[in-house]
């Protein structure tokens, strides 16, 4: 059971992106419905389940996990986890180690734990951060926590955490601004990453009229800006470009008009412990049942197998027509990317 993952089309798979809860302390526009609807605590994986599960796909060669939500560092307790994955960092007992251990997070609590993620492990984490006016913030995320974020970015800074900030390209929201962003995140020693906006759970607006094609964007920044392709690789979907003016570096997202499916190594797992082959597609796996049956290592890796039979070549993506309903019914916090 100690087989490599490996998909139908050669792609071995090395990531695992882990959701930790499906809540979140803010509400991004694009991303969920100010009433959100949450899965009931009873559905969700304990600690020690995610702990267990994590361990097994370990034995089964991913080498990088991300913990991710929601918003991973609302779920209690939560930096224990951390801790115990931790362990797996450079292991070398036979059962897998850890190359990276890393969260996404929005920033609203690192001040109170960038310390600990940092001594459990973890040297680099992603923030999203989608504007730094704290007005538009307040609008966009419908949560006036702007100050909180910053605060928590520069405990992660001085905790010695490298930082990418993640940005969604908005039109008519924070178009005006991505520059200033991104030369703000090289300032302060942070990478900067922009994402283009992808269809996934009914939310109030229409998506398409904020949908910022990231060829539009990267045309701009190149008037700006000398930028030369980088070649930094993190396994993540990101193409990587040096900034020559910042000294930085600028990654781009480009689900939409720039897929990068081939090189997919990833996986996904909800808080419930539903396996999503594809975050593009409705392909799933039921690791719950698996952790919960009588051999529940021998059943996850079978799972695993299952897993890797059913992962499609390629998400489906498109946002081409005003008012028309998501690619998915499930929202990004669902699956954490
Ligand atoms: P790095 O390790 O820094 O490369 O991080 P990452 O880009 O893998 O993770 P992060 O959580 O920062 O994700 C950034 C964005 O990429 C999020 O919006 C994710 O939803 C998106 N993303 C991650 N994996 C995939 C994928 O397989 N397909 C698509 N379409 N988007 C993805
Ligand atoms: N499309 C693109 N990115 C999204 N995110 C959340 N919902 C969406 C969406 N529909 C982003 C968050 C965070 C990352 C994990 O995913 O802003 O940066
Ligand atoms: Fe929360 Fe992230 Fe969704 Fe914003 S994008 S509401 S921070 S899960």
């Amino acid at each position: 059971t100690s087989q490599p993952l490996v998909d139908q089309f050669q792609r071995r798979i090395t990531y695992l992106r882990l959701s930790v809860t499906d809540r979140c302390d803010l509400r991004c526009a694009y991303c969920m419905p100010e009433r959100m609807t949450f899965l009931p605590k009873k559905d969700v994986l304990t600690l020690d389940e995610m702990h267990d599960l994590a361990l097994g796909f370990i034995a089964r060669g991913i080498t990088k996990l991300r913990l991710t939500g929601g918003e991973p560092l609302v779920r209690r307790d939560m930096i224990d986890l951390v801790r115990a994955l931790g362990r797996r960092i450079g292991a070398a007992d036979g059962q897998g180690g850890l190359e990276e251990l890393t969260l996404t997070t929005n920033g609203t609590r690192l001040a109170e734990f960038a310390d600990d993620l940092r001594a459990a492990g973890v040297r680099r984490i992603n923030v999203s951060l989608d504007t730094l006016d704290r007005e538009a913030f307040a609008r966009l995320t419908r949560r006036d926590s702007l100050p909180q974020v910053l605060e928590g970015l520069a405990a992660a800074k001085a905790s010695g955490l490298k930082v990418k900030l993640n940005t969604v390209a908005l039109k008519g929201i924070n178009e005006h601004e991505i520059a200033d962003i991104v030369a703000w995140a090289h300032g302060q020693g942070f990478e900067a990453t922009l994402i283009e906006v992808m269809p996934l759970g009914e939310v109030e607006e229409d998506r398409f009229d904020h949908y910022l094609p990231l060829v539009a964007v990267q045309e701009d920044l190149a008037r700006r800006w000398t930028l030369a392709p980088s070649g930094h690789r993190t396994g993540g979907p990101a193409r990587y470009w040096d900034v020559a003016e910042t000294g930085g570096r600028l990654g781009l997202i480009t689900p939409l008009t720039n897929n990068f499916c081939e090189g997919c190594n990833r996986i996904r797992v909800t808080a419930t412990g539903q396996l999503y082959a594809c975050l593009g597609g409705n392909e799933q796996v039921d690791l719950r049942a698996a952790l919960r049956s009588d051999d529940p290592q021998g059943a996850l890796s079978a799972a695993l197998d299952t897993a890797m039979r059913i992962k499609p070549e390629r998400h489906h993506f498109a946002i081409d027509g005003r008012g028309e309903a998501p690619a998915l019914a499930r929202h990004m916090s669902m699956t954490g990317g």
